[in-house]
């Protein structure tokens, strides 16, 4: 399903055409596409080129993808449970030059992340990410060290039938995409204004 962004001035197609479905095809996703994700988040820019992004990937069967689905909270798994793909984004949280505190891993790993969501519009494909998930229960599952913080999830798919997830969730598929207004984000004087 295309649900293009109504933008007020004319924007990339593959930005305009990113959204977030939750009602993904059972189809898996072909193992170059797979790699075309992960190596577009490689290419992602970060602090120091620090690269502080970890990725577990689990492919719908695998043990990994069961394990990354309990952990997600019970909502976004009666609809992730949909998605072939689920990966589990993890921040290393000190920089390797010096192990001082990275305080922007997470904003690096952020940023790879939404790399990846625009080259999954790229191969035919939409990524939904989440915080809904117990992070603590992801390091505990896959051994992350200290240092390494799992900060969220994305499920990856092509887009699906709205009837395999529940009505009321199904719902929100169809809602319009909405935006706040840029005079409220952007501002030339001060702040707010
Ligand atoms: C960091 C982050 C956390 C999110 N967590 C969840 C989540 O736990 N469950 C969910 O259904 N959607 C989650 N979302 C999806 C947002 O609700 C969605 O991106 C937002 O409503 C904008 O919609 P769009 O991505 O379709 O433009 C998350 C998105 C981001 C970026």
């Amino acid at each position: 399903m295309q649900k293009p962004a109504k933008t007020k001035a004319p924007i990339n197609h593959i930005i305009a055409h990113r959204w977030s479905p939750r009602a993904f095809s059972n189809k898996a996703i072909e193992e170059d596409k797979i790699n075309a994700l992960l190596e577009a988040a490689r290419w992602s820019s970060s602090a120091f080129n620090e690269q502080p992004w970890r990725f577990i990937i689990g492919k719908k069967e695998e043990e990994t993808w069961k394990k990354i689905l309990t952990t997600l909270v019970e909502w976004n798994q009666q609809w992730a449970k949909t998605a072939p793909l689920l990966v589990l984004n993890i921040a290393k949280l000190n920089f390797t030059h010096n192990n001082k505190p990275n305080d922007v891993a997470e904003y690096d790993l952020g940023q790879a992340v939404a790399t990846m969501a625009l080259e999954a519009v790229h191969q035919g494909l939409f990524g939904h990410q989440m915080t809904g998930f117990d992070g603590k229960k992801a390091a505990e599952l896959f051994n992350i060290p200290e240092g390494y913080k799992a900060v969220s999830v994305t499920a990856f798919g092509y887009y699906g039938n709205p009837d395999d997830i529940p009505a009321d969730i199904a719902k929100q598929e169809i809602n319009e995409r909405s935006r706040n207004e840029l005079k409220e984000m952007v501002f030339s004087t001060t702040f707010g204004k």
